[in-house]
């Protein structure tokens, strides 16, 4: 039988999410959307692009969380994206009433489903829907690393004039400005970036890593990212569905690890079948950490602030 994928959230991230996950055929896709008719047009386009690309799977557009029932996947990329000088934490409310929304919706048809979170502000979304969905940690997971280490790569191989292929990158911490871009984690076919790169050219791409999101807004001016950010949303699905187990750096509840308690942020994790099979601890130094710390505590305080709301 094949998998069935829901993605929520017709919007640029959503589409092009169905139509990656439909070019690596890994399951039925239903795309859903508040409005109507934009998801049953989209979706019928990308069916169109099966006999030119040379997939089956069905995709199919809808604005009835019944056409979602059943899905092993989840993609929630639903929400209000960021104009030119917001920041991802501006979008809190209005996404919290999205998020809430939406999981409450997806959590009674779906209710064995993983869900992949994609609207942000990203880590305090996926508690938004841990909490909801009540859904245990492990089928939770937001997407946030694999872009920001996708984004890490790409400017360490245009510096090194390297294949991205061969460049590793870390990038821990909330999906926000005081993400973690761990150079000393990453590395060129295993020689390490350090060794590379001459430290004030590596400090000028970990600032542009870090405010990668908000570059591309500017440019947009209407919007924000969307190949790029729904690329790393299909990696994650085809890894969970294809039981392929990769170890990559994405929003999870940590309870205790890193010395945090009880707040999504982004770590390395193993992505199988049943979700987060595994997070990793990597030995941080004292300052690798004092910026994990950092950058847990900008997630804390958007929690803190959803708190009364979600009590
Ligand atoms: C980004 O970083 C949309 O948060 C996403 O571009």
């Amino acid at each position: 039988m094949r998998n069935k994928i829901t993605v929520v959230g017709g919007g640029n991230v959503g589409a092009s999410a169905a139509v990656n996950l439909a070019l690596k055929d890994l399951g039925d896709v239903v795309l859903l959307d508040v409005v109507e008719g934009v998801p049953q047009g989209k979706g019928l386009d990308i069916a169109q692009m099966g006999p030119i690309e040379g997939y089956d799977v069905s995709v199919v557009g809808a604005n009835d969380y019944a056409a979602t029932a059943n899905s092993d996947v989840v993609v929630i990329t639903a929400g209000l994206a960021r104009k030119p000088g917001m920041s991802r934490d501006d979008l809190l409310f209005a996404n919290y009433e999205v998020v809430k929304s939406v999981t409450e919706n997806v959590a009674k048809v779906s209710p064995d489903a993983i869900l992949v979170l994609v609207t942000n502000p990203l880590d305090a979304m996926c508690t938004v829907a841990h909490q909801v969905s009540k859904f245990p940690k492990h089928r939770v997971v937001g997407m946030a690393g694999v872009l920001d280490s996708a984004r890490f790569r790409t400017f360490i191989a245009m510096e090194l004039n390297v294949s991205v292929e061969n460049v590793t990158a870390v990038v821990l911490g909330g999906h926000g400005d005081t993400m973690v871009p761990v150079t000393r984690f990453s590395s060129v076919s295993g020689i390490p970036l350090e060794d590379l790169i001459p430290a004030d050219r590596l400090a000028a791409i970990v600032d542009r890593t870090r405010n990668g999101g908000a570059e591309i807004v500017k440019y947009l001016k209407t919007g924000s990212a969307y190949y790029a950010p729904s690329a790393a949303a299909v990696e994650m699905v085809e890894s969970i569905l294809k039981d392929k187990k990769k170890v990559l750096p994405c929003a999870a509840l940590l309870e205790g690890e890193y010395g945090i308690n009880g707040l999504f942020v982004g770590v390395p994790v193993k992505l199988g079948r049943k979700g987060i099979e595994q997070i990793y601890e990597l030995k941080l130094n004292d300052a690798e950490k004092a910026m994990l710390a950092k950058s847990a505590s900008a997630v804390k305080e958007l929690i803190d602030v959803l708190k009364p709301k979600m009590a």
